[in-house]
């Protein structure tokens, strides 16, 4: 009776919310719990509402996960170029309706004339915002490829039916949000730093303007009727190679035309009966998890109250020797070996642990990268879907920084990422996330950058159960660790999980950040054991859209409140 009140209640809440939604509906149950909307077959979460609507109108038409990715990729590029790009790369890990999964690699390459020292002034010394803004910054992009890839092995749809509302989105213009309005505007004086000249963007954007894009309508419509080949080897990378170069870049037409994603295997790994599977290197995000999850499992964490004192205090050590392993170990496997077994073996992970003590945190100076001696086999964007057919796919795109290098390529209408500051450009020396690296990492031309981006699917007894990731740098893989055990070990819906505070260590810096929504209560006792606290200022650690299936087999959308992010199905 009283799940049978619950569905009534939810189905009224979700038609009274249908006559007003403005953009993800939240709905408070008879059973107090608060759920995103809700759908019986197929979802699009992502950072826009344009988007998430233009993905689920191409499957409304038939269309599948993949091709409805296609179409809500390109609509972010036009409505959030803060991170949706095709100057950039990205991730994506999927699950088919039978079961099998696999992912694909389109992240960004080193140029060919790239060189390990190139960041380094003749001292030896990082210069100062090279790797990170102007047409030094970039990388060889790898969305456009990606997509098309995609689209070849999977797509249903033609792809000019896929591109057409992006084109259209461009044509007809995007409306400023609040965020968006806020972004735009701090970000002006870089733009004209980056481009030496006054970009389409350049101007004092209020709430409620649009902004048209005529250019990259063109650009789109080119790509449309070329193909992959229009980005790679047609006008358009002239237009890219000329531009970069006008302002001092390094990427030619031969890096272009040399460019192609890859199909990986993905890091897969069981999380007390749940199988959860995510990206493998060239992305962090996977291991990682994989690490801090495995590290964390014989603790047994749920006997601890969420955002408790020994919830994060266990949590962070484990964050803190993952991360320590991450700097060493983690590079392209197309040029290291990455020694993934060991990584994620329950005997090294106990190892790792083992000097872990509840009355006193570990300080980060003396933690390492553990001792593996066989050799052995700010701003991203991510969107979930799954579709009427039960195809699941996680994406997790980037430029990097916000609009990347802030190259925004001149009469083609897009940004370039930064994307190059991924790499370690000296062994020690902190990235723009802090991070640090090692060899493993260092650059060589045509080298893929280490990634923390983390799209993940979790199923549960052969059943799909949520497919999840987020934005973020370096907290892209702590915030995605921390909605799976809000969802996994406090029973929590998909709105509730993404909608919780979060915290982070990454090792270095040897503080726990925490938002500034997180309850302080805590803070005392973590003190007093010797962790350093950091909430300083009001920055957000991530920004989760993902997809949770109900026992009943309805999606739950969990759109994260903190963006304009949208949940959107049928
Ligand atoms: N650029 C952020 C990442 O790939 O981790």
């Amino acid at each position: 009776m009283k799940k049978i009140l619950l569905i009534l209640s939810i189905c009224f809440l979700v038609i009274q919310c249908k006559k007003s939604a403005p953009k993800t509906t939240i709905l408070e149950t008879e059973d107090h719990r608060t759920y995103g909307i809700l759908a019986d077959s197929a979802m699009v979460v992502s950072a826009r509402e344009e988007a998430s609507k233009i993905g689920l109108a191409i499957m409304k038409q038939g269309g599948n996960a993949f091709d409805a990715m296609v179409a809500t990729d390109l609509s972010l590029l036009v409505s959030y170029p803060f991170a949706g790009n095709i100057g950039g790369g990205g991730f994506m890990v999927y699950r088919l309706k039978d079961g099998k999964t696999g992912s694909i690699d389109y992240r960004e390459k080193a140029p060919l004339k790239a060189s390990r020292d190139m960041y380094l002034d003749k001292k030896g010394n990082v210069i100062p915002n090279k790797s990170t803004l102007g047409a030094m910054a970039v990388g060889v992009p790898g969305t456009v490829a990606g997509l098309f890839e995609v689209h070849k092995k999977f797509g249903t749809l033609p792809i000019e039916k896929l591109m057409q509302p992006a084109i259209d989105l461009a044509t007809n213009g995007v409306v400023v949000t609040k965020h968006q309005a806020r972004m735009l505007n701090a970000y002006r004086p870089l733009f004209e730093k980056a481009n030496k000249r006054t970009i389409l963007l350049d101007k004092e954007w209020q709430v409620g303007d649009t902004i048209k894009y005529p250019a990259l309508a063109l650009t789109l419509t080119r790509i449309k009727d070329n193909g992959r080949d229009e980005f790679y080897k047609g006008k358009t990378a002239d237009m890219l190679v000329e531009y970069v170069q006008s302002l001092g870049g390094i990427i030619t037409k031969e890096d272009l035309a040399s460019y192609e994603a890859q199909w990986r295997k993905p890091i897969t790994f069981d999380y007390k009966g749940n199988k959860i599977i995510s990206m493998s290197p060239p992305s962090s995000g996977g291991i990682c998890i994989g690490q801090i999850l495995k590290s964390i499992e014989p603790y047994n964490i749920n006997q601890y109250a969420h955002n408790s004192l020994e919830y994060v205090q266990l949590i962070t050590e484990a964050e803190r020797r993952t991360y320590a392993d991450r700097s060493e170990f983690l590079g392209d496997p197309d040029f290291v070996h990455v020694p993934i077994d060991t990584l994620l073996s329950p005997y090294y992970l106990s190892q790792r642990m083992s000097d872990f003590n509840w009355d006193k945190a570990t300080k980060s100076t003396d933690i390492t990268y553990g001792e593996i001696t066989l050799p052995e086999s700010d701003e991203t964007t991510h969107y979930s879907i799954i579709d009427q057919f039960g195809n699941a796919v996680a994406v997790t795109t980037t430029i990097n920084g916000a609009y990347g290098s802030k190259v925004y390529v001149k009469d083609a209408g897009f940004f370039l990422n930064n994307e190059m500051d991924d790499f370690s450009s000296k062994p020690g020396e902190p990235n723009m996330f802090g991070l640090l690296g090692a060899e493993a990492n260092a650059i060589a031309p045509q080298k893929r950058m280490l990634s923390a981006m983390t799209p993940t699917i979790v199923e549960k007894e052969g059943k799909l159960k949520m497919v999840i990731g987020t934005p973020g740098g370096s907290t892209i893989i702590t915030s995605v660790m921390q909605n799976i055990l809000n969802v996994l070990e406090y029973d929590m819906t998909m709105q509730e999980s993404v909608s919780q505070p979060r915290f982070h260590h990454q090792w270095y810096p040897d503080d726990i950040k925490f938002e500034t929504t997180f309850d302080s209560i805590i803070f005392p006792a973590l003190r007093n054991k010797g962790y350093n606290i950091d909430q300083s200022n009001s920055r957000i650690i991530g920004k989760v859209d993902a997809i949770l299936v109900l026992p009943n087999g309805k999606l739950e959308g969990g759109a994260d409140p903190r963006g304009d992010d949208s949940a959107e199905g049928f």
